[in-house]
């Protein structure tokens, strides 16, 4: 199976309001959501939510979005899924050790921003996954990092022998949540914002941008 996650930029002005800043991000991912419809053969239409936001599977399809400041994103899929946009900046450093252990931290590389959106979208998206949310990131471990997620262009190198070869060609990380594996496919934007979806198995990615 494939699986057609679309992102799509989000304009905005720099004295734009909050509320009005998020009113058109959620604007956004419902037109990316469409998008992702038309490449899924989904129905257009019947993408509804429970009372606290988490998304009601249409019919065959789990689906999920995600916005941040300048993009948001969806995907659909007939097993479960989860996606998470976030933008890369500086956070407060005490938050590297409230969302990721070290043995964690070492698969990354090290404390960078980018290593921590890197594990924080994988996290994300598998509570998003499972319709939870961000009280239930420090259940879930990254045990494999797939290709490295900060460089998307450079060639694959040899797979470590930890990995199991698919997994590595879909470029995907594993992560644990509740005795369960969880494969998370990264996709970095640009400098400033980073993607990741979570599956219940290692599915093909095509990533679009939205027309
Ligand atoms: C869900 C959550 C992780 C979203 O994170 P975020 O960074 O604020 O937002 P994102 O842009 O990534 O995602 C927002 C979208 O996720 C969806 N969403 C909301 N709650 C969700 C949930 N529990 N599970 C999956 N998706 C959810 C919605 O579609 C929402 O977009 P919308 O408000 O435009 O409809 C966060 O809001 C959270 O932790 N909420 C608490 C939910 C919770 O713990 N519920 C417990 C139920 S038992």
């Amino acid at each position: 199976m494939t699986i057609y996650p679309v992102l799509i930029d989000v304009p905005h002005a720099s004295d734009e309001k909050p509320p009005e800043r998020m009113r058109k991000q959620r604007e956004y991912a419902r037109r990316a959501l469409r998008h992702c419809a038309t490449l899924t053969g989904a129905p257009q239409d019947g993408w509804s939510q429970q009372e606290g936001g988490a998304p009601i599977p249409n019919g065959e399809f789990y689906w999920s979005i995600s916005h941040t400041r300048g993009l948001a994103a969806a995907v659909i899929a007939k097993t479960p899924v989860g996606i998470d946009v976030e933008r890369i900046r500086e956070r407060r450093g005490d938050l590297f050790d409230e969302v990721g252990v070290e043995e964690e931290w070492q698969l990354l590389g090290g404390k960078t921003w980018p290593a921590f959106f890197t594990l924080w979208t994988a996290k994300e998206s598998v509570v998003k996954a499972n319709s939870l949310g961000i009280g239930q990131l420090d259940e879930c471990r990254l045990t494999h990092l797939g290709r490295d997620p900060h460089v998307s262009d450079r060639p694959p190198p040899e797979p470590p022998a930890s990995v199991c070869p698919d997994v590595w060609s879909q470029g995907c990380s594993k992560l644990d949540f509740r005795s369960t594996t969880w494969f998370v496919q990264h996709r970095h934007i640009d400098a400033n914002h980073i993607a990741a979806i979570a599956m219940t198995e290692p599915h093909r990615v095509a990533w679009s941008p939205h027309p």
